[in-house]
């Protein structure tokens, strides 16, 4: 069985995405059965499609709301939050995961790159910060506004938006001697990129997933397998 060793002077960077999920019950988005291959990415995911059909945009997480409140964090969640407690501040986690299924477990140090399901912002960018918004809208005259007047769209970062946090991630990775990437293809950037900053840094990089990514040859280490059956026992803390 595989042990990542962590010494007492090491920084952890983990980057999570869809697959740590997948064993609560949430489809990944690439996979036969997938996310994307129900749902075209240009109909529910671009600022072209919210200007085309924001009906149709809602009608999309709306549903990922209804599946994000059944599911409940697996193992593999919660190995990270219980190696976030024993890290404290040498532990950063940056998620692709729009689920609160980190938060569910535990874990305080993170963010959501790609934003969060159970959030709204307003359409016209006015500035004012996201709310909390956890409704399912089965019409598009049911979705509240902004004081601005704006109509309030999911806090998705779309395609051809820029993630949030960036510059705190960026930090982050150059502090880490170890980086983390868990169920993510490897194929949405800047995310994919992470492991290249990471290695230019001189940290060990490990994979962990049932498939190799698209980036595998960065990592130095490649643990086959689902998170939640391999995450609890991975980690050997000095
Ligand atoms: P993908 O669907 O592209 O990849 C999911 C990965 O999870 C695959 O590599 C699977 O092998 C792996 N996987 C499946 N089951 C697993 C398990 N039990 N344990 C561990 N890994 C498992 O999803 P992401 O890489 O997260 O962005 O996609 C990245 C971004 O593309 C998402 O954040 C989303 C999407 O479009 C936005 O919506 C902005």
């Amino acid at each position: 069985m595989a042990v990542i060793s962590i010494g007492s002077e090491d920084r952890v960077f983990v980057l999570t995405g869809a697959g740590i999920s997948a064993e609560s019950g949430l489809p990944t988005f690439r996979a036969e059965d997938g996310l994307w291959a129900g749902n075209r990415i240009e109909d529910v995911c671009t600022p072209e499609a919210w200007e085309r059909n924001p009906a149709l945009v809602w009608e999309f997480y709306s549903a990922r709301r209804a599946a994000g409140a059944k599911a409940e964090p697996n193992p593999g969640h919660v190995a990270l939050a219980e190696l976030e407690k024993r890290l404290g501040d040498r532990f950063f986690l940056c998620t692709q995961n729009v689920d609160d299924l980190h938060e569910r477990a535990g874990s305080r140090r993170l963010v959501h790159m790609h934003g969060e399901l159970n959030m709204a912002h307003c359409e016209l960018d006015c500035g004012r910060a996201p709310v909390e918004d956890r409704a399912i809208y089965r019409d598009l005259e049911e979705v509240g506004r902004c004081v601005c007047g704006g109509r309030l769209r999911p806090h998705i970062v779309f395609f051809g938006e820029i993630p949030l946090e960036m510059e705190r991630i960026q930090a982050e990775i150059k502090l880490a001697s170890l980086m983390l990437v868990v169920g993510t293809s490897g194929s949405v950037y800047p995310a994919a990129n992470f492991v290249h900053w990471a290695r230019m840094g001189g940290a060990r990089t490990v994979y962990v997933g049932p498939d190799a990514p698209l980036n595998a040859s960065a990592f130095t280490n490649v643990v086959e397998g689902k998170a939640g059956e391999v995450m609890p026992g991975l980690f050997l803390v000095q």
